[in-house]
């Protein structure tokens, strides 16, 4: 029986027999080669290989099937399509959409590398990327051109944590050019949080390699689409040679069983040290989507089911290079580290000149030290009491 929890959904998608052969989760189906009994049985599964039918390893195996049938369900799409990691189903999502002459809209405060993208593989194909303030709404029509073919969203963003008002965006888009491809980097909503196909948006692209896979030892990306970008995406992608192998493709099935109870513990937890963060002397503000000094809250508020345990927050004062290295140094429970989303809490630090550099537009109106946490599983009472004896490394 069909349900609207997420919790239900995410313990249930995809968990088809056909996959699982009897057991609770799918098999663990490696192959390359697929063996075809006769001429018949090949040109049947030459017929179906883009719809479920075992044909060769770059296609899928039920392994994969099981865990794209489980995102497009989850996510409320036509299809998904999968990735060896985050950064391939974004890049892949915006050149199957692409072509030489066109523009399209980014936003201004995207995760750097989707921006390094624009500025070195789209410009050598001759699509020209115009950046936008990810807080400006439905001012995004005045810079829709004539042949601008991808608007890409991300919010929060990247860093900064600005949320968007993607109705609004949405709307304007569409208004002027109802053609244009909508795409979502969604990977602080892990897809379910904000549901971005019941907004219109075309795409929803995720880092799996972040709360699905959950434990910093996988990395996946995936692409779900609505019904009139699927095959364009699929095929499209599909000639671009992108896969990920099954024991990866298992892990995220098994990822997602688990998802819906780390993502409530993580956003408590990093509720609870935002919160607390609001009231130390150091800290200038906290950027936390559930916060209202987030840029931005009144829409998370709106249309979100929920937050995660990525954040952060601006120090009063920028810190020098040893004083920085001092505070990082010498966290107990906070590991310095790229990507998030495992069961760990992570730390890193910018500085607002790097921000101002990664923000062709969009707002850095702010001198102090920035620093970004993830909000792992550990015991809170821990963190708070890690992250206070780092303010006081600073006095
Ligand atoms: C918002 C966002 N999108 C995409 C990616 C890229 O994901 P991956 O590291 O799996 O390529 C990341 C990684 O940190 C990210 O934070």
């Amino acid at each position: 029986m069909s349900s609207d929890k997420l919790a239900t959904q995410l313990v249930s998608a995809g968990r088809d027999k056909k996959f699982s052969h009897g057991a609770v989760n799918p098999v663990v189906q490696r192959a390359s080669s697929i063996v075809f009994d006769s001429v018949k049985a090949k040109k049947a599964a030459t017929a179906k290989r883009a719809d479920g039918a075992l044909f060769y390893g770059r296609r899928g195996t039920q392994t994969h099937f099981a865990l794209q049938q489980a995102m497009t369900e989850l996510e409320g799409g036509e299809g998904c399509a999968l990735y060896p990691c985050g950064a391939a189903a974004v890049t892949n999502s915006i050149l199957s959409f692409v072509s030489a002459g066109e523009h399209i809209l980014m936003t201004g405060a995207a995760y750097e590398p989707t921006q390094d993208f624009c500025n070195v593989m789209l410009a050598k194909m001759n699509v020209a990327t115009t950046y936008y303030d990810p807080m400006l709404g439905e001012g995004i029509a005045a810079l829709m051109q004539a042949n601008t073919s991808v608007v890409f969203l991300e919010s929060p963003s990247s860093i900064t944590m600005e949320i968007q008002d993607i109705p609004a965006i949405v709307k304007a888009v569409r208004a002027v050019n109802p053609d244009v491809i909508i795409m979502i980097d969604n990977t602080w909503a892990a897809g379910v949080l904000f549901k971005a196909l019941e907004h219109d948006i075309d795409i929803s692209i995720q880092a799996g390699t972040k709360y699905i896979i959950g434990h910093s030892d996988y990395m996946l990306g995936t692409a779900v689409a609505n019904k009139r970008c699927w095959v364009q995406l699929r095929e499209q992608s599909y000639l671009m040679g992108q896969m990920v192998d099954a024991d990866t493709a298992y892990m995220a099935s098994r990822g997602l069983r688990t998802m819906g109870i780390r993502l409530k513990q993580h956003e408590a937890a990093s509720i609870q040290v935002a919160n607390w963060l609001s009231t130390c002397a150091e800290v200038e503000r906290v950027n936390h989507p559930a916060l209202p000094s987030c840029k931005g809250h009144e829409f998370y508020k709106r249309d979100f089911n929920g937050c995660n345990g990525l954040f952060s927050f601006i120090l009063k004062d920028k810190l020098s290079n040893e004083q920085l290295a001092n505070y990082l140094d010498n966290f107990v429970h906070f590991s310095m580290a790229y990507s998030w989303g495992g069961y760990e809490s992570l730390i890193l630090a910018n500085q607002a000149a790097e921000l101002n550099r990664i923000r062709p537009a969009g707002d850095v109106d702010f001198t102090g030290t920035l620093v970004r946490l993830h909000i792992g599983l550990e015991d809170v009472e821990d963190l708070i009491a890690d992250l206070d004896a780092g303010f006081a490394r600073l006095k």
